[in-house]
């Protein structure tokens, strides 16, 4: 596994990014907009996707994009597939890992590897509503106010240091798919912001 101990940010070259993503990667899409591979951002480029899921849209849109775009199976073994994820995040010298929509608990052994340069997207104010569905409970709860939090991944699920939130009206007439279109519009600003905090070391966990 990677060296977490070292101090990573800043740096003094462009960073390289990995984007971890399951589904659709309308955040991936956001990042390599911010952050694109062809390196014209002086700051950071995305040089990895890596994907659980085959057929996630997010592989197709880092191949689209030029990116290294990798299949990992999870399967039933989580050990299996960190080892060959670390692996690939060390072939290719990536400074900062980005959990965009990546529908899978990393273990206590690999979050720490890579402490202080593993984000998450979570569609909440964090510590309200983590885990699943976070939009759901927002609407359960009754609240008038929702969101997007980008935070430091640790060991909890969904309980590292928040980097950047943003805030979104909840309507009487929302429902999920409302709320979380809303939310998705601020989480694409936020994820390129809290990257860019972190990277000019002006954030640490
Ligand atoms: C986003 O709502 C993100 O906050 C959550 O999963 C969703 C991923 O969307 N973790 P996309 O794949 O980036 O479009």
């Amino acid at each position: 596994m990677a060296d977490g101990a070292a101090a990573p940010f800043p740096l003094a070259r462009q960073a390289r990014l990995a984007v971890l993503a399951s589904g659709r990667g309308s955040n991936l899409a956001s990042l390599l907009a911010a952050f694109p591979a062809s390196g014209e951002e002086p700051l950071a480029a995305v040089c990895l996707v890596l994907s659980d899921r085959a057929q996630a849209p997010a592989l197709a849109r880092g191949v689209a994009a030029g990116v290294a775009a990798e299949h990992v199976a999870f399967g039933h073994d989580r050990a299996a597939f960190e080892r060959a994820a670390d692996a690939l995040l060390r072939e290719h010298a990536i400074d900062l890992v980005c959990l965009a929509g990546f529908m899978r608990i990393l273990s206590a052994g690999f979050v720490a590897a890579w402490a202080g340069r593993l984000l998450n997207i979570h569609p909440s104010l964090l510590p309200a509503f983590p885990g699943l569905h976070g939009q759901r409970q927002a609407l359960a709860a009754g609240v008038h106010e929702s969101g997007c939090s980008v935070h430091f991944v640790d060991a909890g699920v969904d309980t590292g240091r928040v980097i950047v939130q943003r805030r979104v009206p909840v309507r009487d007439d929302d429902d999920e798919e409302s709320l979380a279109a809303r939310i998705l519009e601020h989480e694409h600003l936020a994820y390129p912001e809290a990257v860019r905090l972190v990277l000019r070391g002006e954030v640490t966990p």
